[in-house]
């Protein structure tokens, strides 16, 4: 798996465009002279019966007359006297990168008519998708084969020994094919004419004796075994060096995790190299300590990639006199030291060679030093360091300069002119403190498509309303900058703009209409968190090539107007206009949305019903209508959206009953608040088998009825939560595969009429309100099984009976509400035992007797308690018969006999703030729960706007990583 925080790396491999369709292309109808032997167009219609070809792409392999030349035929090459086939070559086109395989793929079986192509020599079945079965055997037995490449084909099972016996083979790709394995690479050691071997990704964990078998090969020049999963070597049983030897170049051991070899095998590569290795990636393998020595003496080193290891201190002084590196990648280790000393250590021939240098991920510190006589640098890299500072403009005159990137780190000042570097094309320079205004010689960098300089609270980014810049940008993000108040018209000369984001940037301005032609490629849009209103503009969206997906964020702003564009394009994934003016119905077109998966339009003026096409969401996976006027009962075919994990239509005037599909078929569901509507009827104990529920909001309904006994069923509420479980926020932040659900992740939690939001984490809180709506009959002692409850509100209902006995095996239960209803009998003592409640209201019951004298119970004030004729004890102000008078009750200003409810709300969050949440919530569970009131004084206790700074960057990281892969 390519880990997105690598994306940087990536960048060469994908500016260099990814191979061309190397397709024989069936040119010229003129089918005079037939070439093709019969035989073998038997054996390739064969072949083609057995694949599953869903995109046609062997449509020019047909019988007609005008098809009869196999020779033609896509992918097909034959000799040019004999006319047997000597080239198949049916690699998928339609793939990004390794992890992405888009379009096109041919399935099914590989058929042994191949054998009748016994002249085959060049067969190419990449990127292609034949269900996880082996490669096989019979191609061991296409004895002419010189190339062969199955990478990347979800091919899986074990590597045939069989392909041991194609002694003419020069390379062969088996890379990428994740379930494959070899137990002994004996069958590779018969390979004698090898020259490139793609092993990587298959497992080769028992393969003891790998490098016996690679030492046999005298022809290899490139060896690829990259995440195999290698067994360790001990030095002992190395193979001895004496007579072996070959061309060997390219050596890629990544991702292994070798404890104790990787310097040994280093060293065996490099006397096993004749020629001197040039290229060694070692990326992810558990070296620590200094960087080794092992290269210095490699003269011919041009590439060495050592990221993603633990490797501390400097960079080493021997690197200066490696004249031929172009390409260092020291990204993701644990490097000190000032970015000055290291790069004196670079001084020497190979300063004016060095192409790339990548530093991302270190603890590197101090300015940025005079990088001007690095002078072919092509690829500067130093994001997520500790790097400070000024940038001074003549240090980074760098004229071949295509990517820079600061990211992350701490400069301060003005951003300075990079005009001189007139072929850059990335730049990067997010998250510091950047201030000053942007100057305008930026727009001379005619090839720059990509300008991040989000994060840089301090930037003004405002050009005069005329300025035409010379780029283009694909992507551009300027969030949390200052763009505002006017919307930026330059963006009118972008033509190509694929991503957008200027969440949060102060403006504050009608929402151009222009933007809606400009936007045709866009992919994603954010322009969230601003002051913009009018109406929404008419977006013209061009439907893309392959699989792109749209995301749409312009919530937060006072843009009215209506829904309509939606329907003009059907690749959405996420779409959120909450908190805007909307109004008006929601148009029922989304039967063709197959791909969206969150849908956010709260806090809106939308009225009417919700459209039964919602039901053809069948991957949605979030919906927030909240505080909208939608009326009428939900649409039956909802019933079908089962991928739904988060439902809000809370503050709506839905009605009807609660439907019973909800418990029947949403059996992912986490959220359920259907709070401030008007459902009626029983609670349906359909809802028990909501097995993944943690949030069950019904509050403020016409609900009547028992609570069913069976909701203890509700498993996940049963859990209680370990410290900050990670896995418990990956299993829904996969929401989308973009990971932006961890911007968006939100819901509403009423504490008796407040609104309370929370925010990230959501899945790590538990919680249960049917306040306010006709419940009868007695709480059930089931209840009591869900000990992950973090909240529990029944307030203001007609329940009767008494408090369960065990209440205290709630262990997590932060704040509880029985309050206005009529409940009877003490208060038990187990209620003491719940050291993480914060907040507790039993008032206006009909509870008696003693309020047990625990600490925990003390900590509560009167209000607590009030409305119970028959309590007696402390916090009130009445003494139990036969106890002692109490002490004087000078603290019990705060109820003040008033008992105004938001009185106490507030009080009593404050105190939750300060007791209960700190350290029961957000120290156990790291969650944050915010009162939309209580935002600012609760970001002092927390380091949420850190939280979502990183949760930002990674967003940009994710949306970044599939840019490159696309673009
Ligand atoms: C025939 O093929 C050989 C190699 O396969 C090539 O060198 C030669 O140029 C070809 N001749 C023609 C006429 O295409
Ligand atoms: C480099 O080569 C020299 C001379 O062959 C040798 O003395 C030295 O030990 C080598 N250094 C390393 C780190 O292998
Ligand atoms: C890098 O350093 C940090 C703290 O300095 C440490 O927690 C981490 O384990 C180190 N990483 C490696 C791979 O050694
Ligand atoms: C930018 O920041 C620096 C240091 O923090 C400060 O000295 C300077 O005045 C600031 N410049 C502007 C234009 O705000």
């Amino acid at each position: 798996m390519i880990n997105p925080m690598k994306f940087f790396q990536l960048i060469p491999l994908l500016l260099v465009s990814l191979m061309p369709v190397l397709g024989h292309s069936p040119k010229g109808g003129n089918a005079s002279k037939i070439r093709c032997l019969e035989s073998e167009r038997q054996a390739l219609f064969k072949f083609k019966d057995e694949l599953v070809d869903t995109h046609g792409r062997l449509s020019s392999w047909g019988d007609e007359e005008h098809k009869r030349d196999c020779c033609k035929w896509k992918g097909v090459q034959c000799h040019n006297r004999t006319n047997h086939v000597i080239r198949l070559d049916l690699h998928n086109p339609g793939y990004y990168h390794y992890d992405n395989i888009s379009d096109a793929p041919l399935k099914g079986m590989i058929s042994t008519s191949l054998l009748e192509l016994q002249q085959l020599q060049y067969l190419n079945l990449s990127f292609n998708d034949f269900g996880n079965a082996p490669i096989p055997e019979f191609i061991g037995s296409l004895s002419k084969l010189c190339h062969l490449d199955i990478r990347h084909a979800n091919s899986g099972g074990r590597i045939p020994d069989h392909l041991g016996n194609l002694s003419k083979l020069s390379h062969l790709s088996l890379s990428s094919n994740q379930n494959c394995y070899s137990e002994n690479l004996d069958w590779v050691s018969r390979l004698y004419s090898l020259e490139y071997l793609y092993l990587s990704f298959a497992n080769l964990s028992k393969a003891a004796k790998w490098l016996q078998a690679i030492s046999k090969l005298n022809s290899i020049k490139g060896l690829f075994l990259s995440g195999c999963n290698l067994p360790d070597i001990p030095s002992s049983s190395l193979p001895s060096n004496i007579n072996a030897s070959a061309p060997l170049e390219i050596l890629s051991l990544s991702n292994n995790s070798f404890v104790f070899s990787t310097l040994t095998l280093i060293r065996w590569f490099s006397n096993f190299s004749s020629t001197g290795l040039t290229s060694i990636y070692l990326s992810d393998n558990n070296m620590s300590g200094p960087i080794p020595d092992v290269f210095a003496n490699m003269t011919s080193l041009s590439l060495l990639d050592l990221s993603e290891n633990g490797l501390e201190g400097g960079i080493p002084k021997y690197f200066g006199n490696m004249s031929n590196l172009l390409d260092i990648d020291l990204s993701w280790n644990n490097l000190t030291g000032e970015l000055s000393e290291l790069m004196t250590n670079l001084s020497g021939p190979l300063e004016q060679k060095l192409q790339s240098l990548r530093l991302i991920g270190n603890i590197i510190s101090g300015s940025l030093p005079n990088m001007s006589r690095f002078s072919s640098l092509e690829y500067l890299i130093l994001m997520e360091n500790q790097l400070n500072g000024c940038i001074q403009e003549s240090y980074i005159k760098l004229p071949h300069l295509r990517v820079l990137s600061l990211s992350s780190n701490q400069f301060i000042g003005p951003v300075p002119d990079l005009s001189f570097s007139s072929s850059l094309q990335i730049l990067g320079l997010a998250n510091n403190k950047f201030n000053g205004t942007l100057i305008e010689s930026i727009g001379r960098l005619s090839q720059l498509k990509f300008l991040d300089l989000s994060l840089n609270s301090f930037l003004t980014v405002k050009f005069n309303p005329h300025w035409v810049p010379l780029f283009q940008l694909e992507y551009l993000s300027l969030s949390h900058c200052r763009l505002g108040p006017q919307f930026p018209s330059w963006l009118k000369t972008q033509k190509k703009l694929v991503y957008i984001d200027i969440f949060n940037s102060g403006i504050s301005d009608n929402f151009p209409s222009w933007f809606g032609g400009v936007a045709s490629k866009l992919e994603y849009l954010n322009a969230s968190n601003n002051q913009m209103y009018g109406v929404l503009p008419n977006f013209s969206f061009s439907t893309f090539s392959g699989d792109g997906r749209r995301a749409l964020d312009l919530s937060r702003n006072k843009i009215s107007g209506s829904l309509s564009f939606l329907c003009h394009t059907r690749e959405w994934e996420l779409i959120d206009l909450s908190d805007n003016l909307l109004g008006d119905q929601i148009p029922d077109c989304f039967t063709h949305f197959e791909w969206l998966k969150y849908l956010n339009l709260a806090n809106n003026r939308f009225s009417g019903v919700i459209p039964p096409s919602f039901g053809s969401l069948s991957a949605l996976s979030l919906l927030h209508l909240r505080n909208n006027s939608f009326s009428g009962e939900l649409p039956t075919s909802m019933g079908n959206c089962t991928k739904l994990r988060m439902i809000d239509f809370g503050e709506n005037r839905l009605t009807g009953k609660i439907p019973t599909w909800i418990g029947d078929r949403f059996s992912e569901l986490k959220v359920l608040v259907l709070r401030f509507n008007k459902f009626y009827g029983n609670m349906p104990p359909n809802l028990c088998g909501l097995a993944n529920i943690q949030i069950l909001d019904l509050s403020s309904n016409e609900i009547f009825g028992v609570i069913p006994n069976c909701i203890h069923k509700c498993i996940a509420m049963a859990r209680e939560e370990n410290n900050n479980n990670p896995d418990e926020f990956t299993a829904f932040s996969d929401a989308t595969s973009t990971g932006e659900v961890h911007t968006f992740e939100n819901t509403y939690f009423t504490w008796k009429g407040k609104e309370v939001k929370f925010v990230k984490h959501v899945v790590l809180v538990k919680l249960i309100d049917l306040s306010s709506n006709n419940l009868i009959g007695e709480i059930p002692l089931e209840i009591t099984k869900l000990v992950g409850l973090v909240g529990l509100n029944l307030s203001t209902n007609n329940l009767s009976g008494s408090i369960p006995r065990n209440i205290g095996e709630l262990k997590s239960l932060n704040f509880l509400d029985f309050s206005r209803n009529h409940l009877l009998g003490n208060i038990p003592t187990s209620l003491g035992e719940l050291s993480f409640l914060g907040v507790l209201n039993l008032s206006y019951n009909n509870l008696s007797g003693k309020i047990p004298p625990t600490t925990q119970l003390l900590t509560f004030n009167e209000s607590s308690y009030m409305g119970n004729s028959g309590l007696c004890g402390l916090p009130l102000n009445k003494s139990c018969p036969g106890d002692e008078s109490h002490q004087d009750s000078g603290n019990n200003e705060m109820g003040n006999g008033q008992n105004d409810d938001d009185e106490f709300i507030s009080e009593g969050f404050y105190i939750a703030l300060g007791l209960g949440f700190v350290v029961g919530f957000w120290g156990i569970f790291g969650t944050i729960l915010l009162n939309k009131a209580m935002q600012c004084a609760f970001v002092k206790v927390s380091n949420i706007v850190e939280d979502f700074v990183y949760v930002r960057v990674e967003l940009t990281k994710a949306r970044l990583f599939k840019y490159f892969k696309n673009g």
